[in-house]
């Protein structure tokens, strides 16, 4: 028993993903994506177990430590990654919840695995954790896991959080195996949404689906309250900001201007994900200078873009619609030794990613819909000078909280084109009044308190603040 964990958190990937270099040798690199990046310092300030997979196909692993942290691997086969992870939530969960923007694949060998691989994560779960422990079950890639662990463990006090968008009822119901998704998560006692309105979807469907009571934040199963609300995830500030502090990186940050040669730097961080905008802000950005409204070397798009689930039909098409876009851009207005777009495709260190922040006028962050998107949130808490620009798009959850940003709709491309430019020509007073308010906000939410505040919901039910079970 002893080698059990008192507080256990479940996700589809490690904060680590194995890789074999060159020679062969395998080692250890930083998981892509906003739930690693979250729930690392949380899980580095708790004494507790990561359950997930370590990113490769066929790995049967011991568990590990790895940067301070309890990490517990679950293997996937080939076929597993195809069908659970690549389909059906990548290809059938991730479209449908983001306003079905790429169409969902509804297929039941998908189904079938995905089912089959939450049960492998709630039995892993059921192993590692301690008498009524705590177990944090995270993503839409295990939904099923809160009722499967129930009913392995119904000891255990279980939370849930999605870090994408909830959809709304109209969009759910497509979904041939809606009724198993709210029930898998209902068999949480929280489950926590990025923005009240996916709180009240998730309700309206448990209503609707389950013949369901509900009341308030609370929906009533057999004998059990669920209670379902918003909790908005963000950044680790004292992480960044030491980061910033570090005379290194304030000069890699003064080479990055200069290599750029003195031109307004505008910047995009993403993975590269058919939800971001990435070819929105692209055309946008390109229109400007078309229109005689920028010139090569006064202002330069540098856009990094992160491999991800390269595998997946959407995501190649995706990377060849970008790399054709920048080429023509560049083909169409950049000058000899003046490109207007440097594209890279390519992960980077945290100290890099500072740098750029420091380096960058103007933030673009521009996705069609996104559950938080904590880029955002890295540039805010990062420009401790109170300088520079956020543009941001009014379709991230972000946007109710950085409401000084720039605001923009990504599908209107005459507006976001304007906004760039607004946000280029701003002026330090004017850059002030607006990341001043945006950085007090990101500073007094920062991860640790979201961490905080869910915990504390969830070990407390009948906390005065919370509403009352019935
Ligand atoms: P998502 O979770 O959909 O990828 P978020 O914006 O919420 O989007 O989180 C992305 C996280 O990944 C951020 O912490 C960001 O710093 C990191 N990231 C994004 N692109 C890169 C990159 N090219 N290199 C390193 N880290 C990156
Ligand atoms: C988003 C999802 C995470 C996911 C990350 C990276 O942040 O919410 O669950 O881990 O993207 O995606 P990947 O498919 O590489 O794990």
């Amino acid at each position: 028993m002893s080698d059990r964990s008192e507080f256990v958190v479940v996700a589809n990937r490690l904060p680590v993903d194995r890789v074999n270099g060159e020679d062969g040798a395998p080692s250890w690199r930083r998981s892509p994506g906003g739930l690693v990046t979250a729930i690392a310092p949380v899980m580095r300030a708790r004494d507790g177990a990561w359950i997930g997979w370590p990113g490769a196909p066929d790995e049967e692993l011991e568990p590990f430590v790895e940067d301070g942290m309890h990490l517990v691997p679950v293997g996937l086969s080939a076929l597993e990654v195809e069908r659970y992870y690549e389909g059906f939530s990548n290809a059938t969960l991730w479209p449908l919840y983001h306003d079905v923007i790429a169409p969902p694949v509804y297929e039941r060998k998908l189904w079938d695995a995905y089912v089959k691989v939450n049960r492998r994560f709630a039995e892993k779960a059921a192993e590692v954790a301690a008498e009524r422990a705590v177990v944090w079950v995270q993503d839409y890639q295990l939904q099923l896991v809160p009722a499967m662990l129930r009913e392995l463990r119904p000891d255990l006090r279980i939370g849930f959080f999605l870090h994408i968008p909830f959809p709304p009822m109209e969009l759910f119901w497509q979904l041939p195996w809606r009724r198993q998704i709210i029930e898998g998560l209902l068999g949480a006692d929280l489950v926590g949404f990025q923005r009240p309105g996916a709180a009240a979807n998730f309700l309206r469907l448990a209503r609707r689906l389950l013949d369901g009571r509900t009341s308030g934040q609370m929906a009533f199963v057999g004998d059990r309250a669920v209670r379902a609300a918003a909790f908005p995830i963000s950044v680790d500030v004292r992480e960044l900001e030491a980061l910033i502090g570090d005379p290194a990186v304030r000069r890699r940050a003064e080479e990055i201007r200069a290599d750029l040669g003195g031109a307004k730097v505008l910047l995009g961080v993403d993975r590269l994900d058919y939800t971001k905008g990435i070819a929105q802000r692209l055309q946008a950005f390109g229109e400007l200078f078309r229109d005689g409204d920028l010139k090569p070397g006064e202002a330069v798009f540098v856009q990094i873009a992160t491999p991800s689930r390269e595998r997946v039909e959407q995501y190649r098409l995706l990377r060849d619609q970008i790399e054709q876009e920048v080429g023509r851009i560049n083909g169409e207005y950049a000058e000899l030794g003046l490109p207007v777009i440097h594209y890279l495709h390519t992960s980077y260190t945290r100290d890099e990613l500072a740098a750029l922040y420091l380096a960058a006028d103007v933030m673009v962050v521009t996705p069609l819909r996104d559950g938080m998107n904590l880029v955002a949130k890295e540039y805010v808490a990062c420009r401790t000078d109170h300088r520079g620009a956020l543009v941001l798009s009014e379709f991230a959850g972000a946007a109710d909280e950085l409401k000084r940003a720039f605001l923009v709709n990504p599908y209107d491309i005459n507006g976001l084109k304007a906004t760039l430019l607004e946000a280029l020509r701003a002026e330090p007073a004017e850059q002030s009044r607006r990341m001043r308010p945006m950085r007090r906000r990101v500073i007094e939410h920062d991860v640790d308190r979201w961490a905080r505040e869910f915990l504390t919901a969830l070990e407390n039910p009948h906390h005065p603040d919370q509403p009352s079970a019935r």
